[in-house]
């Protein structure tokens, strides 16, 4: 019986080391330790065994059968560990591999621009209001001085909604008449409208037929064409470059008199002569006046007491200067690869 034992011992010993799949264990289990395995069969023939050797066989078979339990369940763990360690080292993440990268949005650069001129004329005292753009004709064009049958209302231009008293705005200037009539005639103004205006123009890379203004309008005592003057070229400074010089040339408009046009100089080759300014050194911004003798006896303010300067800038002109841009269309289609270099630029 010992020497069966020692046999036991001895072929555990070299299973245990050719153990390396948990199968590998389910079957030791089997073979040693199992209901049917050759230990438990020892301590089942106990009784077979003379009484004197009983004891002694009875500890030994005691003995191998700890053995065998440890033996087996050290293995078992060691082939866990491995296992595990392998399915780790396969599943690792590479930290070092560059992120999906998450494209995030940015401000609308025409947006950008109407914000930074809303500020600055905030910070004069300016008030921001809108106006509809779905205009009556009496606000678009004849409290501005356009009677009926005048060229620059001619269809051609505008964009006539329901017979000829609706139409969608071609300048946002009659926020100007509109916040006059809201005042009542006795009080000052100082506002801003930046807004939509429509032009039945062909789409060009300067031209659009829905593009945005920015109107400004004020009225108060003693306003003087210079007063116009300082005024936009304190706008135009700040947010164009200290450097920039502004040049103000004759013009015509129904609703202001005297009238000008606004230019500023390149920014670009500061007045030397570029690509940009079509190498006259200047680039024209919008145009402007002081509000037209009529216009304020039109809409309640007597033009003995009361004066005042008007102005309309291209915001989309004043955004392709700033940011370089040479297509008007940007700004409208969807592609976000031309938009994306200027959210870099903004960043800057
Ligand atoms: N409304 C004019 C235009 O669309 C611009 C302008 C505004 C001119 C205010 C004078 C005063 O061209």
């Amino acid at each position: 019986m010992k020497e069966k034992i020692e046999e036991i011992k001895k072929s555990l010993e070299s299973d245990i080391k050719n153990a390396n799949t948990l199968q590998d264990i389910v079957d030791l289990k089997a073979k040693y330790i199992g209901k049917s395995g050759c230990i438990t069969e020892l301590t089942k023939n106990m009784k077979d065994i003379p009484e004197e050797e009983r004891k002694q066989v009875g500890s030994l078979a005691n003995v191998i059968k700890n053995e065998a339990n440890e033996l087996i369940s050290n293995k078992e763990n060691e082939i866990n560990t491995i296992i595990i360690n392998e399915k780790l080292a396969k599943e690792a993440v590479d930290i070092s591999l560059p992120a999906t990268e998450i494209p995030i949005g940015s401000p609308n650069i025409l947006e950008k621009v109407i914000e930074d001129f809303e500020e600055v004329f905030m910070s004069m005292g300016y008030d921001v209001v809108d106006g509809p753009e779905l205009e009556e004709d009496r606000f678009n064009f004849e409290l501005l001085g356009l009677p009926k049958g005048h060229p620059a209302r001619d269809a051609q231009d505008t964009f006539y909604v329901k017979g000829d008293e609706l139409l969608l705005r071609s300048h946002t200037s009659p926020v100007q008449a509109r916040t006059m009539l809201a005042k009542g005639g006795n009080e000052p103004v100082r506002v801003i409208c930046p807004g939509k205006a429509y032009r039945r123009d062909d789409d060009d890379a300067t031209h659009s037929h829905n593009f945005t203004q920015i109107e400004g309008l004020i009225v108060d005592k003693n306003i003087k064409l210079s007063d116009l003057k300082g005024t936009v070229t304190v706008i135009c400074k700040k947010l164009f470059g200290n450097d920039t010089i502004t040049r103000f040339r004759p013009s015509y408009y129904q609703f202001t008199e005297p009238s000008v046009e606004m230019d500023i100089s390149c920014f670009s080759c500061k007045g030397k002569g570029c690509n940009i300014c079509k190498n006259t050194g200047w680039i024209t911004i919008g145009g402007a006046g002081v509000v037209h003798y009529d216009v304020l006896k039109g809409c309640g303010y007597d033009p003995e007491k009361w004066s005042g300067f008007a102005f309309g800038f291209g915001a989309e002109r004043c955004a392709m200067l700033k940011y370089g841009i040479s297509d008007i269309r940007t700004f409208y289609n969807t592609d976000l690869r031309e938009t994306k270099p200027f959210d870099r630029k903004e960043e800057d």
